[in-house]
């Protein structure tokens, strides 16, 4: 793991604010395409970025706003009961304030990826240690932040809870009301951040998306008549072409969302490419065509404000990860992003940024 020392000396360096020339014009960025249209653009971004100077240097130049990856969950924050580790989130703030990016914070409260000592605790511990997190980790970062993915993926019927719950310690401990809860005490303290609630799943049409869809919009309108502060829905579209899905009617379903006052955010974009061909150039253009089908429906949605992919490039992909845990011999390397493993631009960000200019064309005032 890198060293707090060498994440800040990383941070620092990473170079100042991009500024667009007319050459770079006539190219545009993503972040670039994506602000004429009206859409902040970003990554996730973790501490690799900091040992890989090219790939920070990446960020710099194509995106607007950053999402902490890891740094922020509960599990990094606290990895023992007895203290905070803040370094690895403020390393990443202060890159963003150097490089006058924007940052989201993802995510404070999620019942995934709970520690062990979190699990022993009793019911009463839980709820002390959930009111103390958002206090200690909000009051840090008030006034810093663009938005916070204060609830990450409330649903997971999977998990077998009644209401389609996802379980885990908060949920254990307060059931459903965990949620209201966090919302209300994030909104006590950080004044400025738009306070955003992530879900998993709703952009396919395989069981999980069909049960989660109808469970969220049910708890985005009991949060909106209880008058509990909440901002956007973030919805995370790691897309699976492998299973079914109808992009015109998620937009259909995520404009319902915006038509309460929302905000939406694309939150966690890729492209899972396990079912196409295995031929690079094939699967590349395979990946571009679904973004292309995906983005061109969701951009048309005027309450859609901001496309973030889970980092950049294939290289440093969380499918990677995933491969190398459950298939570590397999020699086909997942591609779900924009970028490929040296960087270099793919036919997935030809597709974002034409998808983008045809958000731009819609918006352009009519001539006269
Ligand atoms: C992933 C990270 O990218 C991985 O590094 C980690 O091992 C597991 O979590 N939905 C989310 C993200 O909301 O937090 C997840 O991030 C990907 C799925």
């Amino acid at each position: 793991m890198i060293s707090r020392r060498a994440m800040l000396a990383g941070a620092a360096a990473m170079l100042a604010p991009h500024t667009a020339t007319a050459a770079s014009r006539a190219a545009p960025t993503l972040a670039e395409a994506a602000a004429d249209a009206g859409i902040i653009y970003g990554a996730s971004i973790d501490q690799q970025a900091f040992a890989n100077p090219a790939y920070a240097d990446l960020y710099r130049r194509e995106t607007r706003i950053l999402t902490t990856d890891v740094a922020m969950k509960f599990d990094w924050i606290r990895p023992v009961q007895e203290r905070f580790e803040f370094s690895f989130a403020d390393a990443i703030l202060e890159a963003a304030r150097v490089n006058g990016k924007l940052l989201r914070g993802h995510t404070l409260i999620w019942n995934d990826n709970a520690p062990d000592w979190l699990k022993r605790l009793s019911r009463r511990e839980v709820e002390r240690v959930f009111d103390e997190h958002i206090d200690r980790v909000v009051e840090r970062y008030a006034g810093k932040l663009h938005s916070w993915d204060v609830v990450n993926e409330p649903f997971w019927p999977m998990d077998r809870q009644s209401g389609g719950w996802r379980n885990g310690p908060w949920y254990a401990a307060m059931g459903p009301s965990y949620v209201e809860r966090a919302f209300r005490r994030v909104a006590a303290i950080d004044k400025t951040a738009h306070l955003t609630l992530n879900e998993a799943q709703c952009d396919n049409d395989h069981e999980w998306g069909r049960s989660i869809r109808p469970l969220l919009a049910g708890l985005v309108e009991r949060l909106r008549d209880s008058g509990a502060p909440l901002h956007a829905i973030g919805l995370q579209s790691h897309l699976q072409p492998q299973w079914p899905a109808d992009y015109p009617a998620f937009a259909d379903y995520i404009g319902r969302l915006g038509d309460k006052g929302l905000e939406i955010y694309i939150s966690e974009f890729d492209i899972n490419d396990q079912s196409l061909p295995d031929d690079v150039a094939a699967r590349d253009a395979a990946v571009a065509a679904v973004c292309s089908q995906f983005l061109n429906a969701v951009l048309r949605v005027p309450a859609v404000k901001m496309v973030v992919n889970w980092q950049l490039s294939d290289r440093y992909s969380w499918y990677r990860d995933v491969q190398r845990r459950l298939a570590p011999l397999s020699p086909r390397l997942p591609r779900p992003l924009p970028f490929d493993e040296g960087l270099q631009s793919k036919p997935m960000r030809a597709a974002m940024l034409a998808s983008l200019a045809m958000r731009r064309s819609q918006q352009a005032p009519p001539r006269p």
